[in-house]
């Protein structure tokens, strides 16, 4: 009788055991970032006018109306691509992990219903200007505290006029460039 104890307390110690073991063995380190976030990579438009990095959101944002004029929806095309693994722009593209962007120029923050947006974005609530676009799309998480968009920014100013003017021509009510 007690050996047949002693076998099965023997028995779970084993088990336990080799439990401990092949969980060291086995660690895997859980990455730190979500497998979503994409890095700002380097840009192809080239930066003229732009030598003012690091520089005021405010200050940088000034600009952009004057940018419009020394930049292409064709350009900004191809910055979209850095967008396209969360966005669709196409009109009745639908959501990806981030929310439909046609239209989006006038289009109050956090405002697609059928979108879960963060409470930032839903809090920030104002209409999406070029100027708004400007700032957020530089820094997001700087603009809008607590946005769950995992996108560094676009640090280039011609970059981000051009993807503008782009999403501008993405619907139905461009908003007026003067
Ligand atoms: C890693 C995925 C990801 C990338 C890349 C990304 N976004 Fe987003 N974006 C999101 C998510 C998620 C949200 C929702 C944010 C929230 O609710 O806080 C969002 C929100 C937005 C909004 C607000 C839309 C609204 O309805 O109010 C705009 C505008 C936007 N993104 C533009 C862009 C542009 C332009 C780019 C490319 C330069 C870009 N995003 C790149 C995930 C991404």
């Amino acid at each position: 009788m007690n050996k047949i104890i002693i076998s099965i307390v023997l028995a779970v110690i084993l088990i336990v055991g080799i439990g401990k073991i092949t969980d060291i063995i086995f660690y895997v380190e859980k990455p730190e970032k979500s497998a979503y976030q994409v890095a700002n990579t380097s840009t192809s438009v080239s930066n003229t006018s732009n030598s003012s990095e690091g520089s005021s959101n405010t200050s940088d944002s000034g600009n952009i109306l004057a940018l419009f004029a020394s930049v292409n929806a064709a350009d900004g095309e191809k910055v979209f691509k850095k967008c396209a693994a969360c966005h669709s722009i196409a009109e009745a593209g639908g959501n990806k992990i981030g929310p439909a962007l046609w239209g989006v120029l006038g289009r109050k923050a956090g405002s697609l219903s059928d979108y879960k947006y963060s409470k930032a974005m839903i809090a920030h609530g104002k209409p999406w200007s070029f100027e708004e676009m400007d700032g957020f799309l530089l820094k997001p998480k700087d603009w809008v505290k607590g946005t769950k968009m995992s996108y560094a920014g676009l640090k280039d100013a011609k970059e981000r006029a051009a993807l503008i003017l782009y999403m501008n021509k993405n619907t139905n009510n461009p908003l007026p460039i003067n």
